[in-house]
């Protein structure tokens, strides 16, 4: 069964504790996302193998380490993932970008692709998948499902806040990929936002309503 792992880093913490508060602007919230997201970059690649190589110093030959993993992917869900994506560029910059877009079908209520632009090389990258709210998980399901179709083999998901539904689903679904989350919240409420979580992520972000 796939693991949660909870970045339980000071800076983060504190960092969403703002990003929760109501009062917290379209702007100060963009900006919040972005430096918690590059902090989750540097948690999420913390396991990273690295390999041995020599490197002259202006004083003399010495052995160190460089990465040594395959290479790194992102794959933001339209449209709240887009939020996180450069804060992860900042310590991943290499990395290439896809893209997964959804819609709630009106009827059947199930995820349908809207929008799906990969590298060509998926099948040999590490994937972060991006999900800032793993609310019902119905998204994060389909974008996941979405990607293995396509030759995806080697995943994460990474969100900045998670319910225990969402967590539930996803695992059911895909128990081979771990989660990697700022925090784990109480529940859904009846309307299946995240509680206490944050709010709509993408209205916040784009200052849309
Ligand atoms: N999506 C959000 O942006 N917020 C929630 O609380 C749930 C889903």
């Amino acid at each position: 069964m796939g693991k949660v792992y909870v970045f339980d880093h000071p800076l983060i913490q504190h960092k969403l504790s703002y990003i929760r508060d109501k009062s917290t602007g379209t702007k100060e919230f963009r900006e919040l996302v972005d430096e918690v997201s590059m902090l989750m970059a540097y948690e999420i690649t913390r396991e990273m193998p690295l390999k041995e190589v020599e490197i002259e110093t202006p004083v003399m030959t010495c052995k160190t380490s460089v990465l040594a993993g395959k290479k790194v992917g992102l794959v933001p869900i339209l449209r709240a993932g887009l939020g996180m994506v450069d804060g992860m560029l900042k310590l991943i910059p290499a990395a290439k970008v896809g893209h997964v877009g959804l819609y709630r079908d009106p009827e059947t209520l199930e995820p349908i692709e809207y929008y799906v632009k990969l590298p060509s090389d998926i099948n040999e990258r590490e994937l972060i998948v991006i999900d800032p709210m793993l609310a019902t998980g119905g998204s994060a399901v389909a974008a996941v499902t979405a990607l293995k179709k396509r030759g995806a083999k080697n995943m994460k998901l990474m969100c900045l806040i998670a319910a225990p539904e969402g967590i539930e689903k996803f695992h059911q679904v895909h128990p081979d990929i771990d989660i990697y989350v700022a925090a784990v919240d109480d529940k859904l409420d009846d309307h299946g936002y995240i509680v206490p979580g944050l709010g709509d992520a993408g209205d916040r972000l784009y200052g849309t309503k």
